[in-house]
């Protein structure tokens, strides 16, 4: 069941080849228990593997990548929603679509989100105005130094913008295994993200009535206009998070730059990285193997297959010199391994 010296190329979406020492993977929580036990054994660090669309492989890893692949879902309703259940191997795009084709709404905004539901909680996947948080009912994972299930409540999971408890205090800690959520009985559009009420006011839709296929519809649209698919320019899609300053940072810039992109978050303002890079001259960049893509410029893509360090290399130069010209420091959204 464990299998040495794996190539991870095609095990990340960035398409970087690196070594795994070891590497397995599990469809079943005993299978999950076994491997955990062989790396207990050996000393050795794990790496939960989902879709590798949200990780960086900077040189080979010398641990024990663990491909978590449970499979199955189900969806109840009771009086608080209808219940969806799914074990962490389910790719997220799917659950999403099956949600939408039996028409429960709720999910659709964060359609074509690469990956797997089981690292969905790890960053509280968002998109269009909805994250995943929203919908959450709780998790159960497996804690990697015993073996033992635990079930996680939203509350005990302390997630935020693009960060969760599992980033943080429970880092490496646990690996999911379920994942719960529940979806409104009566289900309203969330229209509100600026792209999202302009591709609706193009179309001939009565907005008095969307349905949860029509604004799913539209977020795969907007995302095809200007997401690179990793098939085929190899990415981590944003690889920078938005950063949030306060409001004097805030007003100090829009002064200076009066088309600045920014969104209230609370009493700070979330920026739109994609706007300082771009701004900075980066969209559309092409260094080696690696680049700034040219729709979008916070995805860096590696086109020609580079090795980890010409990316990060890419992101520290980029990071480097949005600092120099706005002052905010910029930190990078996929994990870095080894
Ligand atoms: P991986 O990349 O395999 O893993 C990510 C992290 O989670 C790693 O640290 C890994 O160890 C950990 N992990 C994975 N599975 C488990 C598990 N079962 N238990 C414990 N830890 C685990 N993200 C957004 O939030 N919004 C977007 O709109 C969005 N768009 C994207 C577009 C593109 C084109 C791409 C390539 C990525 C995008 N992402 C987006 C990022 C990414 O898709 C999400 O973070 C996704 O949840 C990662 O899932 P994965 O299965 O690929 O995780
Ligand atoms: N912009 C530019 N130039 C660029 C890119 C963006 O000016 O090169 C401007 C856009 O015109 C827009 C604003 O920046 O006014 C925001 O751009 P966009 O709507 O594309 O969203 P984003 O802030 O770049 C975030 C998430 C995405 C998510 C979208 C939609 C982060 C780090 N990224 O991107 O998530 O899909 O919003 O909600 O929060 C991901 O996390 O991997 C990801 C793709």
């Amino acid at each position: 069941m464990i299998e040495n010296d794996i190539d991870l190329q095609p095990h990340n979406t960035l398409a970087i080849s690196a070594h795994s020492a070891f590497f397995a993977r599990v469809e079943t929580l005993e299978q999950l228990r076994e491997a955990l036990a062989f790396a207990r054994d050996r000393s050795l660090p794990i790496l939960p593997l989902g879709g590798g669309s949200n990780i960086v492989l900077t040189g080979d890893y010398p641990g024990l990548v663990i491909q978590v692949d449970l499979r199955g879902f189900s969806i109840r309703s009771d009086n608080s929603g209808h219940i969806l259940e799914a074990a962490a191997g389910e790719n997220w795009h799917r659950i999403v679509m099956a949600t939408v084709q039996g028409e429960l709404g709720g999910l659709e905004n964060l359609a074509l989100i690469p990956g797997k539901i089981g690292a969905a909680p790890i960053q509280n996947i968002g998109a269009y105005g909805v994250e995943l948080c929203d919908r959450f009912v709780s998790l159960q994972a497996m804690e990697i130094a015993s073996g033992e299930l635990r079930n996680f409540a939203a509350k005990d999971c302390s997630f935020s913008y693009r960060d969760s408890v599992f980033k943080g205090k429970l880092r490496d800690k646990y690996i999911i295994t379920q994942v719960n959520l529940c979806l409104p009985k009566k289900w309203q559009a969330h229209i509100d993200y600026p792209a999202l009420s302009q591709y609706v006011a193009g179309q001939n839709w009565n907005v008095d009535r969307l349905t949860p296929s029509q604004v799913a519809q539209a977020v795969i649209d907007i995302r095809n206009s200007k997401l690179p698919l990793p098939d085929k320019i190899p990415n981590a899609g944003s690889f920078f998070k938005n950063p949030i300053v306060d409001t004097h940072s805030y007003l100090n810039l829009k002064a200076e730059h009066p088309d600045l992109v920014a969104f209230a978050a609370g009493d700070c303002w979330k920026l739109a990285a994609g706007w300082l890079i771009d701004r900075a001259g980066w969209r559309g960049v092409r260094r080696d193997a690696v680049g700034v893509h040219e729709l979008q410029a916070l995805v860096l893509v590696n086109p020609g297959r580079g090795a980890g360090a010409e990316v990060t290399r890419l992101a520290e130069d980029i990071a480097e010199d949005v600092h120099a010209k706005f002052g905010v420091s910029l930190e990078p959204e996929p994990r870095y391994y080894p």
